[in-house]
């Protein structure tokens, strides 16, 4: 490497909103002054610069210069889609060993819910309420990245989705910013660990900064109208937290917010980023965004989107090469911009010092480390182990699960029966489909001698052929059991992938109206990147087990919880409408001046459609049945700075030991803006055994309860509270107190 260490000097960044004037006498911040002081203007605006590898792309490719010269010299900072010990050792050569200062390169990729050994879908995940196996999840993609070369993951995406035609739902948390938040953070650790430069962890990024999962209609990139508050209150806390935990980056969105595309948002990256919250990582584009702005019309040519971007405080530019191609004219233009560009290239240096690469390029890039981390048989099994614990059961009449093991004929009908595609999702990384096990390979591994498996596909997942429905019909009714295994392809939610009708495709709501008239009972085993409004399977189906989309270990996970090996425990991070008509329909909303009531005439409802969800935030049932009761305050009043101590007794009065996820909520009564008629405030998983008692407890703080006032101040204001716990948004026991100052 050939990095010259001139004399030290300390550069004072001359100060403007959102730009870092702290002086870093730290060793690390002496090495980045120095090299700062080696660079060219081409140098610095090639660190600010991201190319792809040509093997993947996920979006329009702009016609890049050769890859090879741009490492070379020094003209790109960092690639994605370059992955595996040797590609990126390579490619790290180039620039280490033949550009002028040899300052190494940065790999990124997508890995949102895995690298090779492809977890659960992030949505459903969030649906295990299980902090530790989702920050486990995040640790294993990090193993397995780190030794194939990469440094820096895309995820996780922490945009609140409020709707469930946004294809990228399942890239997320779901509706709750504080349960987001929560999430949040345990991705970002999960990623990242303690310590940037070990072996095991990679720079993870909270994208879409922000408010990307708002847009209009639910589809994909398109605009986004958003109040300071909502955007204060809703879509910025999972951020935040994100931030707080020590974040390496952020990426930009696509959208427009305000009428400003947030790739140059002044407001978002540089006063509440950079300055209020004091992030000192670096912010990428999202890909070709500060191109697109051209798009966006806000800026008149390419030249006008780079100085827009930059000025926004967008650090690297992602495939589009406005920096590359304008920045040095902007800067002969306004010589000031450089403190800009300085400010940027000192974030980018800041993550490679961080993650060792200035100790050693090529620390990450390790054949070996590769050849024995990448699928190792530990991470199978947290696939399935985390797999079971996100499956949430919506329906079980008559307690048809858990099956029993002896039955003499299953029959396993549907589309994605022994599909491997589906199980892993969208962005599923370098997952391949040789290692999903389906779940017909799962039944077929869980069931003895005794039991004969009768399949079928009956149908496509998206066609109006039915001509398979006969033969589907004729083994259905020879079974004890049929199991239907119905729902979307991997590529029918993510990016690009919004749907207006958010039923099941094709005929398959068919197929299982079919299935039902044999009257055998039926199973439904729905596999989906977003809730699926489909009242009729929900009302008639004898149960239905949501299983999203859950990775490699989907058919041994599903097959755990139809045999009540675990009794399942999940509880749904989303509202699931009864009709798309309904979206945005979520639980932490308003009251209105006429909330629902059925007996008066002017109330706020739909004339032809339920007013509420089908299945509410939260919801989520269990083979066995939870109790709770006695609610208790300690106190009838919570001073400021103070806290209560809430308290309920929960009982396990089913006949199967399982665990239960505890819900607290709260709802300001009176503020001097509208409040949510409740909002999640915490959650307890709880485990019990068949006729056991616990007392679950919570302490909520005067903090719990701050937002943003009239002024946009955030704090808490005096006066009258609800608190409810219970086993969903909906159902609980109740209890008041005051906060008084
Ligand atoms: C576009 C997506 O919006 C973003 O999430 C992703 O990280 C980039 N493409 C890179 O693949």
């Amino acid at each position: 490497m050939r990095i010259i260490l001139a004399t030290i000097t300390l550069g004072l960044i001359i100060g403007c909103s959102g730009l870092d004037q702290t002086q870093d006498l730290s060793p690390k911040g002496a090495f980045i002054d120095s090299l700062l002081n080696e660079m060219t203007l081409t140098e610095k605006i090639g660190q600010m610069s991201q190319a792809t590898g040509s093997w993947e792309t996920t979006g329009p490719v702009i016609k890049d210069p050769d890859m090879v010269d741009l490492a070379s010299n020094g003209k790109v900072g960092s690639f994605l889609n370059v992955f595996g010990a040797k590609r990126t050792r390579s490619a790290q050569k180039l620039a280490v060993e033949q550009s002028r200062l040899g300052i190494p390169l940065i790999f990124g990729y997508d890995m949102i819910h895995g690298y090779a050994t492809t977890f659960p879908i992030p949505l459903a995940e969030a649906a295990s309420w299980d902090l530790e196996l989702i920050k486990t999840s995040a640790e294993l993609t990090a193993l397995e990245a780190a030794a194939a070369g990469l440094h820096w993951n895309f995820a996780p995406m922490v945009d609140i989705a409020r709707d469930p035609r946004w294809g990228r739902i399942m890239e997320g948390a779901g509706e709750d910013p504080w349960w987001g938040s929560q999430v949040a953070v345990a991705r970002v650790e999960g990623y990242q660990g303690e310590d940037l430069a070990s072996l095991s962890t990679i720079a993870a990024t909270a994208k879409h900064f922000a408010a990307y999962g708002a847009a209009e209609g639910g589809r994909d990139y398109n605009t986004t109208e958003v109040s300071e508050r909502t955007l204060r209150e809703v879509y910025l806390p999972p951020f935040q937290a994100a931030a707080d935990a020590g974040v390496a980056t952020f990426m930009n969105g696509f959208n427009d917010l305000n009428g400003i595309p947030v790739t140059a948002s002044e407001l978002l990256v540089r006063q509440i980023l950079k300055k209020e919250w004091n992030f000192k990582g670096f912010v990428v584009s999202d890909w070709a965004s500060v191109q697109e702005m051209t798009d966006h019309t806000i800026a008149s040519s390419d030249k006008e989107a780079a100085r827009l971007a930059l000025l926004g405080g967008c650090d690297m530019e992602m495939v589009s090469t406005t920096y590359r191609e304008y920045l040095e004219a902007l800067v002969d233009e306004h010589p000031e911009f450089i403190t800009h560009i300085d400010d940027a290239v000192r974030r980018v240096l800041a993550i490679k010092y961080d993650l060792g690469l200035f100790q050693d390029p090529y620390r990450y890039s390790d054949p070996e480390r590769e050849a024995k981390l990448v699928l190792h048989n530990d991470h199978f099994k947290h696939a399935r182990a985390i797999a079971k614990r996100s499956i949430v059961l919506l329906e079980n009449r008559n307690q048809t699960l858990p099956l029993k093991r002896d039955l003499s004929r299953i029959a396993v009908i549907g589309p994605l029966v022994d599909d491997k595609e589906t199980p892993m999702g969208t962005w599923s990384a370098q997952g391949k489909e040789e290692n999903v096990t389906t779940i017909l390979e799962g039944l077929r591994l869980a069931v003895g001698d005794q039991t004969k498996i009768l399949t079928s596909n009956g149908c496509d997942v998206n066609s109006s052929d039915k001509s398979d429905f006969k033969k589907a019909r004729s083994l259905a009714s020879k079974a004890d059991v049929i199991i239907a295994v119905v729902g979307e392809e991997a590529l029918m939610s993510g990016e690009a992938l919004s749907r207006a009708d958010i039923g099941l495709p094709g005929v398959q709501l068919e197929l299982l109206q079919m299935l039902k008239a044999t009257g055998k009972p039926v199973v439904v085993v729905l596999m989906n990147g977003r809730p699926i409004a489909e009242p009729w399977m929900y009302e008639n189906c004898d149960a239905v087990l949501e299983t999203w989309h859950l990775g490699v270990q989907s058919g041994p996970a599903i097959a755990d919880v139809l045999f009540g090996s675990y009794n399942p425990s999940g509880k749904l991070p989303v509202t699931i409408p009864r009709a798309a008509g309904q979206i945005p329909l979520y639980y932490n909303h308003k009251n209105t001046g006429r909330a629902y009531d059925p007996s008066e005439r002017y109330t706020s409802q739909y004339i032809d459609e339920d007013h509420l969800p089908q299945y509410p935030f939260g919801y989520g049932l269990s083979y066995t049945t939870f109790e709770y009761s006695d609610l208790s305050l300690d106190k009838p009043e919570l001073h400021r700075g103070d806290s209560i101590e809430i308290e309920v007794k929960l009982t396990n009065t089913g006949a199967f030991s399982g665990e239960e996820v505890v819900q607290l909520y709260t709802r300001d009564l009176f503020g001097s803006v509208t409040r949510p008629v409740i909002e999640l405030k915490g959650f307890k998983k709880v485990y019990l055994e068949p006729g056991t008692s616990t007392q679950v407890s919570f302490t909520i703080t005067s903090d719990n309860l701050r937002f943003w006032d009239k002024d946009l101040n955030f704090r808490a204001e005096s006066g009258a509270f609800k608190v409810f716990v219970g086993p969903n948004s909906v159902d609980h026991l109740e209890g008041e107190f005051s906060l008084i100052d």
